[in-house]
């Protein structure tokens, strides 16, 4: 399902570019998640994303293009990054390539030699491409380590009462972070960086080797290996269980009784409706304020996958 465009005016996108061309940050829609935007060639105003997310500067953002063509100006693509190009894009996945010496990007690549590319589907988030002519650096618009923002409510006072242009569009349809995929390790091989709004299975349909761990550890995904994706309120995965000082969290048919607060992901099991389900959810039961949120186990199949990831990284105990 596309989300909507006739929602936003043409003349909120054009605000919205404008503030991008001045150096200013923005809050836009994508079909993952909403994205907290900034032009990707000025350094002032990436280096206030850092700030306002909080995020540590060692981990690099995602750059928002609007079209594959833009997209090779700013990286290299070999024969299978150009492959997963004409396949997925527009749409919810980020190829991690070479850099080009000359591409204008240096502090959204937080230093690397490796850039995040994406072609984002939403019809507003290709309006606000094309429009400001600028590529975008935009990670999701949380504060770093909570949950993702899939409306507009769910984002931080803190971050949006310092940034000059807000777009609502209302829900994002895929609901979970873009699938990352890393090339130019070797010619065949997609290494499989963050598991999201592409299957693995729709990538392997291709005829293309997904590969989920990189021996030589030559791309690393800094953002992965934080506690991620966490509500304030503690998280209990595979729970076959529940309290009724706890919030719960259920998946298809099965559910448990006496829970404070139940949501259910999708009652009929359908992973596009659970991914699109699952901040939200997270949201509304982390508002409850119970003791915990009982998760019950979602099959680790399709958008499953991404899905279990944010999970269980929600759950994680903080390093610190
Ligand atoms: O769906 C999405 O991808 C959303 C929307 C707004 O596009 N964006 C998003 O950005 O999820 P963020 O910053 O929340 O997550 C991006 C992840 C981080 O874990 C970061 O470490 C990784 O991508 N990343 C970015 N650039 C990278 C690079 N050059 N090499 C390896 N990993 C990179
Ligand atoms: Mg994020």
């Amino acid at each position: 399902m596309m989300p909507d465009r006739s929602s936003v005016s043409f003349e909120a996108i054009d605000h919205a570019a404008t503030a991008l061309l001045r150096g200013d940050l923005v809050i836009f829609p994508t079909e993952t998640v909403y994205g907290l935007g900034a032009d990707a060639r000025c350094d002032r105003a990436v280096a206030q994303i850092f700030a306002l997310k909080g995020r540590p500067h060692f981990n690099p953002l995602i750059v928002h293009v609007a079209s594959i063509e833009a997209a090779r100006q700013l990286g290299r693509f070999d024969t299978l990054a150009d492959r997963l190009a004409a396949a997925f894009w527009p749409g919810p996945l980020t190829l991690v390539v070479p850099k080009r010496d000359d591409c204008g990007i240096s502090l959204a690549c937080a230093g690397q030699d490796m850039i995040a590319l994406r072609v984002p589907a939403h019809p507003v988030a290709r309006e606000l491409l094309e429009r400001s002519d600028v590529p975008i650096a935009a990670p999701s618009a949380n504060l770093s380590g909570s949950v993702s923002p899939t409306q507009l409510d769910h984002i931080a006072p803190a971050i949006r009462d310092h940034v000059a242009v807000q777009i609502d569009a209302g829900a994002c349809s895929v609901g979970v972070e873009s699938t990352i995929i890393g090339c130019g390790l070797t010619a065949k091989t997609a290494l499989l960086l963050r598991p999201g709004g592409v299957t693995r299975e729709a990538i392997m349909d291709l005829a293309i080797n997904v590969q989920t761990s990189d021996p030589t550890q030559t791309i690393k995904v800094p953002g992965s290996a934080l506690r991620h994706y966490a509500p304030k309120t503690k998280l209990r995965v595979n729970a076959t269980t529940v309290k009724s000082d706890e919030a719960l969290l259920s998946f298809g048919t099965a559910t448990l009784s006496g829970a404070a607060l139940s949501l259910n992901l999708s009652p009929t099991g359908n992973m596009i409706e659970a991914a699109a389900n699952l901040f939200a959810m997270l949201h509304r039961l982390d508002r409850a304020a119970c003791r915990t949120i009982a998760v019950m186990p979602v099959p680790e199949s399709g958008l499953g996958v991404a899905i279990n990831d944010r999970l269980r990284r929600a759950s994680e105990i903080s390093p610190c």
